[in-house]
C-alpha cells in the first residue's frame, strides 16, 4: 500500500503549490524558498518505466538536490524494476527509499506510483504510454520529467497539448528529455544563430545515421503482447518508428533553431531494406524527409539504423552569412566561432534545473516544443509511409490512433508494414 504523506508534509506541499502559483509576483522576493525552510522539505520522486533511461534519470534526480529521495517505482515487468532498483540502491544507499510495498508492476503501475505520496515523477516508459501517464501525473498534481518522444500518433500529441494547459493552470513543471536543449554548448551556439551570427537561416541539413539498437529476443513463456512491449523499439504503436524514437533529437534541434515554429509540410521516402525479418516488427530502417517552413526554409533530414554503414549524426545550419555546425558547437563564415566554455552532462543539467525550479517556486514548461517536435517526426513518418506530401494542419487533425484494443498480456496482432502509395493517410 502507498504511504500517505504526513500532515506536516501535506501542509508544505499545499503551501508550496500556492507559492508556485504566485511565483510571478513573489519569485524575486524568495518567498517560495522561505516556505520550504520550516517543514520537511524532502522532494519525493517516483519512477515510471525502470529501464536504461529511467534508471539514468532517477540517478540524475538523486544528484540534483541535496534533499531528494526515490520512494516509488513502477514498471511493466518485475525483473526490469528489480535490476534498476538494485543498481540505484548500490549507488545511492538511503536516498533510495523504495520499500517492496512501493514497487508496482503491470500496465496500471503508474497509477500506484502517482498514489504513493510523490512530488516529482519521471516518465520513461516506451513513448506510446506517455500521453496517458502525463495526463494522470498532471491530474495528480506532480512535477514531471518527461522523456522524448511524447506520443506515437496525432491523437497522443493532441492529448499532450491539452494536458499541458492543465499543467499551466496548476503551475506544474514539465521538463522534457529532449536533452540537447539543456547542453550549454548547444545553447550558446543556437543563441548566436538567433542573434544573427550566420544571417537568416535558409536550410538545415540533419542526419542521424547510426547502427542497430538492442533486441531482447523471444521467450516461450511470453505472450505476444509481452514480447512486443519488451521489444518496443520495433513496433510502431509503441515507439512511433525510429524517426520518432531517435531522430526526434535532430528534428527538435531544427525546431529550436526555427524559434519553435513547426514546419508547414513534409515529403520524403523511407523503407525497410536490411531489417526485414519478423523480429524487427513493423518499422522502417531508413527515412529521408524534406520539411518546409512558412518562410521557405527547408530541413533536409535523414536517419538510418543499419549495421556496418558509415555513422553520421550532425546538424548543419546554413545561413545567408555563414553556417553553424551544431554538433561541433561552431560557426563558420565572417563570424567564425567555436564554443570553449564548460561542458557539464546535459542529462544532469535537465534535473538540476527541474529541481531548482521546484525549490524556487518558478516554472519550466517544455510542453509546446516537445509536442511539436514529436508531431514533426510523426509527420515525416506519415509522409514516408504514405508516399504523400503531408501538411502540418492535416497531420495535427489526423485520426490515426495506434492504441491497441486492450492493455492485456495476451494476443496482439502486428500491423502490416506500411507501403508507400498504398498505405493511406488517416
Ligand atoms: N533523451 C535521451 O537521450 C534518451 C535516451 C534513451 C532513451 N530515451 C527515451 O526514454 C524512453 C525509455 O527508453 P529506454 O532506453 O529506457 O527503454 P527501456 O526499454 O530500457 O526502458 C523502458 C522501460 O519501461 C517499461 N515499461 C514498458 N511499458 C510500460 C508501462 N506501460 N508501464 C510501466 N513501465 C513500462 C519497460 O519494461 C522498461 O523497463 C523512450 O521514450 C526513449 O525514447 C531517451
Amino acid at each position: 500500500m502507498p504511504t500517505p504523506a504526513s500532515p506536516n508534509r501535506r501542509e508544505f506541499l499545499k503551501t508550496s503549490t500556492v507559492a508556485a502559483a504566485g511565483a510571478s509576483l513573489v519569485g524575486s522576493l524568495g518567498i517560495a524558498r522561505s516556505v520550504h525552510a520550516s517543514v520537511d522539505d524532502t522532494l519525493r520522486v517516483g519512477l515510471i518505466g525502470c529501464g536504461g533511461r529511467g534508471t539514468g534519470a532517477a540517478s540524475q534526480a538523486l544528484n540534483a538536490d541535496k534533499n531528494v529521495k526515490l520512494v516509488a517505482m513502477g514498471d511493466a515487468f518485475p525483473d526490469r524494476l528489480q535490476s534498476s532498483l538494485h543498481g540505484l540502491q548500490t549507488e545511492f544507499g538511503k536516498k533510495v527509499d523504495v520499500t517492496p510495498e512501493r514497487c508496482f508492476h503491470g500496465f496500471d503501475a503508474y497509477k500506484e506510483v502517482l498514489n504513493s505520496g510523490v512530488d516529482v515523477v519521471i516518465l520513461t516508459t516506451p513513448p506510446h504510454f506517455r500521453p496517458i501517464h502525463l495526463k494522470a501525473a498532471v491530474e495528480a498534481g506532480k512535477h514531471i520529467f518527461c522523456e522524448k518522444p511524447v506520443a506515437v500518433d496525432a491523437q497522443g500529441v493532441r492529448s499532450v497539448l491539452e494536458t499541458a494547459e492543465l499543467a499551466k493552470k496548476k503551475s506544474l513543471n514539465i521538463v522534457s528529455g529532449l536533452c540537447w536543449r539543456y547542453d550549454p554548448p548547444k545553447r550558446e551556439t543556437v543563441k548566436r544563430i538567433h542573434d544573427g551570427a550566420i544571417g537568416d537561416v535558409t536550410a538545415i541539413h540533419s542526419t542521424y545515421l547510426t547502427g542497430t539498437l538492442w533486441h531482447h529476443g523471444r521467450k516461450p513463456e511470453w505472450s505476444e503482447m509481452e514480447y512486443q512491449v519488451r521489444n518496443w523499439l520495433y513496433f510502431n504503436w509503441l515507439s512511433g518508428d525510429h524517426i520518432n524514437e531517435q531522430h526526434i533529437h535532430s528534428l527538435d534541434k531544427a525546431v529550436w533553431v526555427m524559434n519553435n515554429e513547426p514546419p508547414v509540410s513534409a515529403v520524403g521516402v523511407g523503407g525497410r531494406q536490411v531489417r526485414t525479418g519478423e523480429q524487427w516488427g513493423n518499422i522502417y530502417d531508413h527515412f529521408a524527409i524534406v520539411y518546409e517552413f512558412a518562410n521557405g526554409t527547408e530541413v533536409f533530414s535523414s536517419c538510418r539504423q543499419m549495421a556496418g554503414c558509415q555513422d553520421d549524426v550532425s546538424d548543419h545550419v546554413i545561413g545567408t552569412n555563414g553556417s553553424a555546425q551544431l554538433m561541433q558547437n561552431s560557426i563558420s563564415g565572417p563570424n567564425k566561432w567555436s564554443y570553449s566554455g564548460p561542458t557539464p552532462n546535459m542529462y544532469q543539467v535537465e534535473h538540476n534545473e527541474l529541481f531548482a525550479a521546484i525549490r524556487a517556486g518558478t516554472r519550466i514548461d517544455n510542453s509546446l516544443y516537445m509536442a511539436r517536435s514529436t508531431l514533426m517526426a510523426i509527420m515525416g513518418r506519415t509522409a514516408a509511409y504514405t508516399g504523400q506530401k503531408i501538411q502540418w494542419d492535416q497531420m495535427m487533425a489526423s485520426k490515426d490512433d495506434l492504441t491497441p484494443p486492450k492493455y492485456e498480456w495476451g494476443a496482439m496482432p502486428v500491423a502490416p508494414v506500411a507501403m508507400p502509395g498504398m498505405t493511406k493517410f488517416v
